[in-house]
């Protein structure tokens, strides 16, 4: 993961999102949180990352609040993750990988060995000849 891409943190905070348990940065906005936890499908959506565009909107409830309080709402680029906050809701453009957007294909070749590695690991020893 490119460190750059967040501000520093020391630990992961928990948070629900969408009615799963995730830990994201601490002290990062909750668009960069998002990104932290599917960085593909974040990295190339349609934001505007300085709070023009609103594509970023969620609702939530404050750490404590129970499900009868009103949701807020906020741009997650303008909000800090605050520990334990639970978010209900997503405005569509938000797709995180594994939440609310089908988890990545694996790879099937990302693990087998390139020809070169695997090709030179079976060899025969050289011919002394
Ligand atoms: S990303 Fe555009 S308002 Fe947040």
């Amino acid at each position: 993961m490119d460190s750059d891409l967040f501000e520093p943190y020391e630990r992961l905070v928990q948070i629900e999102l969408l009615g799963r348990k995730v830990r994201v940065p601490e002290n990062n906005r909750l668009l960069r949180c998002f990104q932290y936890l599917s960085l593909r499908s974040i990295s190339y959506g349609d934001f505007c990352w300085n709070g023009d565009c609103t594509n970023c909107q969620f609702w939530y409830r404050e750490p404590g609040e129970d499900a009868r309080e009103p949701e807020k709402t906020a741009l997650s680029c303008r909000f800090t993750v605050r520990e334990g906050m639970t978010v209900t809701r997503l405005n569509p453009c938000v797709r995180i990988e594994g939440v609310n957007a089908p988890a990545p294909a694996r790879n099937a070749h990302a693990d087998a060995p390139r020809a070169a590695e695997r090709d030179t690991a079976f060899a025969p020893p050289p011919d002394p000849a």
